[in-house]
């Protein structure tokens, strides 16, 4: 039988170097549990652009569409601000999350206890935390049709269409009502059905879904009131499915309990294959961070749990996806911190490689 593959597209700013770290566990993975992976690599976002004068390349969009997982590092930066919107780095994810149909983003917020005296919230409302937000990702406003800006009049008028489909909202509410079973059976749905349609469609399709899991405890909430609840007490929450534009927002500020966008992963998922995997697509949630690219500062964790997410949701090796995460929870235990995980003055912060080999070691210590 032939390796597993992954295409892996380390994109813009600090991308490449989080990226570094990653194949670094790969390949512990291959040397030390047999694990070996196929890995090819290739552009998205501005660099793509640079190269070829669109984000993402049809070649890099087939080479996705054949592999059992892509891994993204990040896209964008100051340098394409001024691009037009069609070519935007940008575009070249929104691509692929649309022709890969990867309809279910899972973005899981997490607070390490070596971590939480760092969030900004009191300790004893996020430590422990464990909760997952589950994002559609394939529709909503992000795509609606119109869209666009237009002259009305004297003035010009900026559209864009919140739309729904109840298959759409169908198949990411099993989605998360699968999730929510094999955690704590507990789901609440997110929109705002009391101004908007889409909104009380997507209600009535989650919870006609709901009656086929009538294990799972569901409730809904208001957006609006989600985000407020978040930072309240986010640990009334298990598992929270929401639309693309809210979710979005929701799981930025989910984020941000856990003390740091540099810790959060993400899985972006489709039907499944062929092969009986699902088309995936695993990223960090952090965005590009051109401020400090190239520059060793950057925190390759969310990257790294990005892969752990792909060994248990790609290639059904939840355990060794635990093992890394252990391994994580291992270093940060023992006080290794990126510049990004470091209040106080005075402390030094480790690099992004040195991050990455205190990761490798872990692992090692786990054997
Ligand atoms: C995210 C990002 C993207 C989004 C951008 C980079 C297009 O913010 O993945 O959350 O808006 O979906
Ligand atoms: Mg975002």
């Amino acid at each position: 039988m032939s390796n597993p593959s992954l295409l892996i597209l380390p994109g813009d700013g600090i991308g490449p170097e989080v990226m570094t770290e990653v194949r670094k566990i790969i390949d512990w993975f291959g040397a030390k549990r047999d694990m070996k992976f196929d890995v090819s690599e290739d552009l998205v976002g501005g660099c793509a652009y640079d190269k070829h004068g669109t984000p993402l390349h049809d070649d890099t969009m087939a080479k996705a569409q054949e592999v059992d997982a892509v891994l993204l590092g990040a896209v964008g930066g100051p340098k394409y601000d001024s691009l037009d919107f069609s070519v935007k780095p940008e575009r070249g994810l929104l691509r692929l999350r649309k022709e890969m149909d990867l309809f279910a983003n899972l973005r899981p917020a997490q607070c390490f206890d070596a971590l939480a005296d760092f969030s900004s919230l009191k300790k004893d409302v996020v430590a422990g935390l464990d909760i997952m937000i589950v994002r559609e990702l394939t529709s909503g406003i992000y795509f609606g049709e119109p869209r666009g800006i237009i002259e009305e009049g004297n003035e010009r008028v900026g559209i864009n269409t919140q739309r729904y489909t109840e298959s759409e909202i169908d198949r990411v509410a099993r989605s998360a009502f699968e999730l929510a079973m094999r955690r704590n059976k507990k789901l609440c749905s997110m929109e705002k059905a009391n101004v908007m349609e889409s909104g009380v469609l997507w209600r009535e399709v989650v919870t006609e879904v709901g009656k086929d899991y009538p294990d799972v405890e569901l409730s809904h909430m208001y957006a609006d009131a989600g985000a407020m609840q978040l930072c309240r007490w986010p640990k009334q929450f298990d598992v929270i499915v929401t639309d693309n534009l809210f979710g979005d927002l929701l799981s930025d500020a989910a984020a941000m309990l856990t003390g740091s966008l540099g810790m959060l992963p993400s899985a972006s998922l489709g039907a499944p294959m062929a092969n009986g995997r699902p088309k995936a697509l695993y990223e960090p949630v952090h965005g590009s961070a051109p401020d400090i690219a190239g520059q060793g500062k950057a925190n390759p964790i969310a990257c790294v749990l990005s892969f752990a997410m792909a060994l248990r949701y790609s290639f059904d090796q939840g355990d060794e996806a635990t093992r890394l995460e252990q391994a994580i929870e291992k270093v940060l235990a023992d006080g290794y911190r990126t510049a990004d995980l470091l209040g106080e003055e005075g402390k030094q912060p480790v690099s992004t490689s040195e991050m990455g080999d205190a990761i490798v070691a872990a692992l090692d210590a786990s054997l």
